[in-house]
């Protein structure tokens, strides 16, 4: 079996939820708290053992190269002033393995995965999204991987949604369980109609997949929205080799969308040891002056 050492991961969105901060920056570089949000998603890959990443990045990321490359001017100023601190925050981006293909055209998930192939070679391979931030005590990749090693299969890391959110999402259609957390599945649909979904079992931005999914993302015909869909794909290579769908373990942050970028912001400040109390009493603050407001309307 081989080992999983790589990684790919889709930045080539327009980031078009958050113009117009991202007219000139890609929404990739919006920071949580004061890192940005690729960051969190690179230290998940590492800390699960990743050795190589590969960033699919289009026009206008030329910010997402430079995050990840070292700037000898400022560490040299911060040496200077003997700010060690900030000199390991920044050094820290730069000591890592990453490689980057640009994807000229947007034409979806499972194009962007197909720019990967000639780097990924004949290997298994993780995808994971940077709209999805998930923390959890096992980083969700590694246990993804481990899910792989038990069963030779590809496997994608999946969550229960709400009803009405089944409709954003890739939907495992679940044939028999295998444990408690790990499902066979019949098929996997891209966003279903609402009313239509196969379950509430929706993949959350985490993928481990042999690399055969090729054969099935270079014959993809377009589908939801018109784009080349990755979850298409992985339903045709179902057929053939089975891929599981696994329930992983940790809390999952949707970064993609306004309110979901303020709710991880607010929660990961309030975790912060530098920020959390003074930010919890800010925040009583603000609600109370709210609800003064309101109430004297
Ligand atoms: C993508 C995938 C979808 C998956 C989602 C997770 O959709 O196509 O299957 O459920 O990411 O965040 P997007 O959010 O890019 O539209």
């Amino acid at each position: 079996m081989y080992r999983v050492k790589k990684a790919v991961i889709p930045a080539a969105g327009l980031g078009t939820r958050f113009l117009p901060a991202t007219k000139a920056m890609p929404k990739e570089m919006l920071p949580i708290v004061d890192k940005p949000t690729i960051q969190y998603i690179i230290e998940e890959a590492i800390e699960s053992g990743i050795e190589d990443i590969i960033i699919i990045t289009g026009k206008g990321k030329r910010a997402i190269e430079d995050h990840f490359d070292s700037v000898p001017e400022l560490e040299a100023n911060l040496i200077a002033k003997n700010k060690s601190d900030l000199l390991h925050l920044v050094e820290e981006t730069t000591n890592i393995n990453i490689h980057f293909i640009r994807q000229s055209k947007p034409k979806g998930l499972g194009d962007a995965i197909l720019q990967a192939k000639a780097f990924i070679g004949n290997e298994p391979f993780v995808v994971m999204l940077g709209d999805d931030i998930v923390q959890a005590e096992i980083p969700c990749t590694r246990q993804l991987i481990e899910q792989y090693e038990r069963t030779n299969c590809s496997i994608i890391g999946v969550q229960q949604v709400r009803n009405q959110d089944t409709q954003r999402y890739g939907i495992v259609d679940p044939s028999n369980s295998i444990s408690e957390d790990l499902h066979k599945v019949k098929s996997f649909v891209e966003k279903p109609a609402l009313g239509t979904a196969p379950s509430n079992l929706a993949i959350l931005g985490r993928y481990l997949l042999k690399p055969d999914i090729f054969t099935y993302l270079e014959t993809q015909i377009v589908g939801s929205g018109g784009e080349v869909q990755l979850t298409d794909a992985i339903s045709r290579l179902n057929e053939f080799d089975e891929v599981l769908a696994y329930e992983f373990r940790g809390r999952r942050y949707d970064v993609g969308e306004k309110l979901g970028f303020i709710q991880t912001t607010l929660e990961f400040a309030l975790k912060r040891d530098d920020l959390g109390d003074d930010v919890a009493r800010m925040m009583k603050e603000l609600l109370a002056e709210r609800a003064s407001r309101t109430s004297s309307v």
